[in-house]
């Protein structure tokens, strides 16, 4: 095992996932030896970092092959890597399928991350740990916006336990004095979101409803609000947190909430499709106003058993401390994400 760590190098649990992909493309332009945890699966899932294993850096990207729930194996590439910087950013991260799995949700979300911590703290050196915690941890919050000091409340399975994963960040904080962050982050997207999410549902369904290829997109609550912001921009604020002079939490979000509603309508503005709204609630439609073709419906099967409410962040303390703002916001992420789903599928 190496007694010390080497300096510019970091692990990044979840690096073919969107955060991850950004993430090492951040820290390989800045210079990093970056190294990645991947499942082992019959089929690749790298299409998100591809791109990286032929660009420059790619002498200094590596990947291990492990699994959340393989601890052993996780201890080995630590001890092996021996990185100054740990970024954990895997797990399940859907908050409707937690209540389809609820354990697998656990064991990756909140035991995994327990044993992370385990396995910084038996290192001989000081190792910098980021942990992906989430808005979910409010659930339904009494207070809006919420900042670092908001009880906690999660409504959902995957809410549970992050808040159970971001509670031992702090105790290891404490009792160990691991230089621990919990990045309490807001919904952040972009072109590389999941399509079961329900921003890239959107995107990619507006993209393909404008090029003919798809009729007509299906979503769940169109009320539901969150504070969307830009995922590039939110690994900078990862990154930042690590560089700090004091392990802490910190709210990362834009300030401003939009409802699902409002990011539809501009997601297909921004394709030249004005849209317009009837019925109510669970019967709710949208019609193109050029072509009175309906192409937004509502199921009832996507709503989900309980909704989080009000999850908006107060990030001042981000700013104040890291000097990180969000500046893409809602409506804007809707217009870029929709515009790169189209350019991708023209081409
Ligand atoms: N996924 C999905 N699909 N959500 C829908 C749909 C649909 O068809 N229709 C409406 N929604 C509503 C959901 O009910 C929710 O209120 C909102 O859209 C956002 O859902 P998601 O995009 O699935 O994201 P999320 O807010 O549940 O969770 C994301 O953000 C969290 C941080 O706030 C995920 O990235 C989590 O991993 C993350 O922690």
């Amino acid at each position: 095992m190496s007694r010390s760590p080497r300096q510019k190098t970091a692990l990044i649990l979840g690096i073919t996932g969107q955060d991850g992909s950004y993430l090492a493309e951040l820290l390989l332009a800045k210079g990093y030896a970056v190294h990645g945890v991947v499942r082992r699966a019959s089929m690749f899932n790298r299409s998100r970092i591809e791109h990286l294993r032929s660009g420059t850096g790619r002498n200094r990207l590596t990947l291990h092959y492990s699994d959340l729930t393989d601890h052993t194996s996780l201890r080995r590439i630590v001890q092996k890597v021996a990185p100054r910087e740990v970024y954990h950013l895997a797990g399940q991260s859907h908050v409707g399928l937690s209540f389809e799995i609820p354990e697998v949700t656990s064991e990756e979300n909140a035991t995994a991350t327990l044993a992370l911590l385990e396995i910084l703290r038996d290192l001989p050196y000081a190792v910098k740990f980021y942990h992906a915690a989430s808005s979910e941890l409010f659930g339904a919050p009494r207070t809006a916006p919420q900042n670092e000091t908001t009880p906690v409340n999660p409504v959902n399975p995957y809410g549970c336990a992050k808040a159970f994963a971001a509670q031992m960040c702090r105790v290891y904080r404490q009792a160990y004095g691991l230089f621990a962050v919990n990045g309490i982050a807001y919904n952040h997207e972009s072109p590389r979101r999941g399509e079961n999410f329900v921003t890239r549902k959107i995107s990619l369904g507006a993209a393909r409803i404008r090029a003919g290829q798809q009729k007509e997109i299906v979503l769940g609550n169109l009320d539901a609000k969150r504070d969307w912001g830009w995922a590039p921009e939110f690994v900078e604020a990862m990154w930042l947190a690590l560089q700090a002079d004091e392990p802490r939490d910190y709210i990362l979000a834009t300030g401003r909430a939009t409802s699902v509603r409002d990011f539809a309508a501009a997601a297909f503005a921004e394709l030249g499709m004005k849209l317009k709204f009837s019925g109510k609630g669970r019967a709710e439609t949208a019609r193109r106003t050029d072509t009175g073709a309906v192409v937004l419906r509502v199921d009832p099967k996507f709503y989900r058993p309980v909704e989080s409410t009000t999850l908006l962040g107060d990030a001042r303390l981000a700013r104040k401390a890291l000097g990180w703002k969000a500046a893409t916001i809602g409506p804007a992420v809707a217009r870029q994400m929709a515009r790169a789903d189209f350019a991708a599928l023209k081409a």
